[in-house]
């Protein structure tokens, strides 16, 4: 969970800051936001620090009441009253202006310090990213182009902004800001040390462009939730869900699969749809239907599984790999081969998509993967798997009792996390899938109280 600062200038994508401040703290950041005088014409502090809990401050003469502290390490810093531009500074994690107007792009290009915002941006060694949002000629401009070159320079990463309709009545341009969800993955990705691109958000220098409604929303939308977020206490927390089990083709009509049906997938996703969580289940070979405002992707082979959970990855916070990847494949034979005496296969494995995974995570994302196990020293081999994949928690399956898992519609599992382990007793797949959630919650707040 990481320290965020937020800049805030005045233009009228301030009211989506509002919502990038929401999603981050949602999501365990603990969320400091600075204005210019100007952003405080477009939307009023009070709701940030109602979002964050924490003072918005403005002037750099200003005293910050929380002593450069950030939500969730308050009563740190109680010895002395700091100067509260370079605390902050200081204490980031990382520094985000959203939206910058080019008036404060030129400041900041220019190395003004005039105010709390431009005074910190310069002092601030951390990572720091622009989002500039302004009409499109506006940010055609030369001027601005040359301020934005001169930042990049310097190591300041320009999330580009988006094309669409603008603020400026009929107008369309490049100068919209990007969804809060798209500045939060990609801040995520920052402090996660990935350079990879946000799907769906170009980075490249662009020519033009103007600002700030969103094409479907309309200004009517202002201020309202985004149309993905849903209600409950996940609320902005993005979940995704591996589900079923692969298939490994032998040849035209046969393969080498397991007998994962999908339904603990589905109770997964259907218990974080019910918390507020915006899910997105990849779904193995699963016969059974996603529940009502999942995003659904299907799959076949482990190959197919591995693409679509890293390239969603990035953006995800939970990632719950409840399907059952076939672990080996062959080369498959055209046609379908005749009945014969015996037949050899030569099997090779397949991705190792756990381990892919928790080498590209970041510390705000939480993995769960599931390990099916036979009798004897599962617990064991399951602990194993935690501590070699670098998961957070296995969910662990005993296969060996045949009235529980796969097809069935009960589980029992074992819930192995580094510091204990969890026995869930037998129960339908929605009331372990909710077991299961909650320990993810109590693994995400024990992360943001260890930050
Ligand atoms: C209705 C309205 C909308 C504006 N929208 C933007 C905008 O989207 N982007 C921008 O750069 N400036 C915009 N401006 C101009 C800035 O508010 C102005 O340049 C101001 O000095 C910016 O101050 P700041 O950078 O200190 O916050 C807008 C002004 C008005 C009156």
């Amino acid at each position: 969970m990481a320290r965020l600062l937020l800049g805030v200038s005045g233009g009228i994508a301030a009211y989506k800051s509002l919502e990038f401040a929401r999603l981050a703290t949602l999501a365990g950041h603990g969320v400091r936001v600075l204005m210019t005088d100007n952003a405080r014409r477009f939307v009023g502090a009070a709701s940030f620090e109602g979002i964050v809990g924490a003072p918005v401050l403005t002037s750099e003469y200003e005293r910050d009441p929380m002593r450069g502290a950030f939500p969730g390490e308050e009563g740190e810093r109680t010895s002395h009253d700091p100067i509260g531009h370079l605390e902050l500074a200081a204490n980031c994690d990382a520094f985000l202006v959203a939206p910058a107007s080019a008036n404060t792009i030129a400041k900041l290009a220019g190395g003004f310090a005039d105010s709390m915002l431009t005074t910190s941006f310069l002092a601030c060694t951390a990572p720091r990213l622009l989002a500039p949002a302004m009409n499109d000629r506006m940010y055609a401009d030369a001027a601005t182009q040359a301020n934005l070159a001169t930042l990049r320079e310097r190591g300041v990463e320009v999330i580009e902004p988006e094309e669409g309709l603008l603020a400026s009545r009929g107008e369309r341009g490049r100068g919209r800001l990007p969804d809060p969800e798209r500045l939060l993955a990609r801040i995520e990705a920052v402090l996660s040390g990935g350079q990879a691109e946000l799907p769906g958000v170009e980075t490249a220098p662009v020519e033009t462009e103007a600002t700030l409604l969103d094409d479907d929303r309309g200004p009517a939308a202002i201020g309202k939730p985004l149309a993905s977020a849903g209600t409950g206490p996940w609320s902005g927390l993005r979940v995704m869900v591996t589900a079923g089990g692969t298939r490994e083709p032998i040849d035209a009509v046969r393969f080498i699969g397991n007998r994962s049906s999908g339904r603990m997938g589905m109770a997964l996703a259907a218990a974080a749809q019910r918390r507020g969580a915006e899910v997105t289940v990849i779904a193995a070979n699963v016969s059974l239907p996603e529940p009502a405002g999942v995003k659904r992707v299907d799959v076949e082979t482990t190959a197919e599984l591995a693409y679509e959970t890293l390239e969603r990855f990035e953006t995800q916070h939970v990632l719950l790999m409840a399907a059952a990847p076939a672990d080996f494949r062959t080369e498959p034979i055209t046609g379908k081969i005749k009945r014969q005496d015996s037949l050899n296969l030569n099997l090779q494995p397949t991705e190792d998509i756990l381990a892919q995974v928790a080498a590209m995570r970041s510390e705000s994302q939480t993995v769960v993967g599931f390990a099916a196990e036979h009798g004897g020293d599962a617990v064991d081999r399951a602990r194993g798997k935690l501590e070699r994949k670098g998961a957070d928690l296995i969910v662990l399956n005993d296969v060996s009792d045949p009235t529980i898992g796969f097809e069935s519609d009960e589980n029992a599992v074992t819930l192995i996390a580094a510091t204990e382990e969890i026995e869930v007793p037998k129960a339908g797949k929605d009331a372990v899938a909710e077991a299961i959630l909650d320990r993810v919650d109590r693994l995400r707040a024990g992360a943001r109280t260890a930050k």
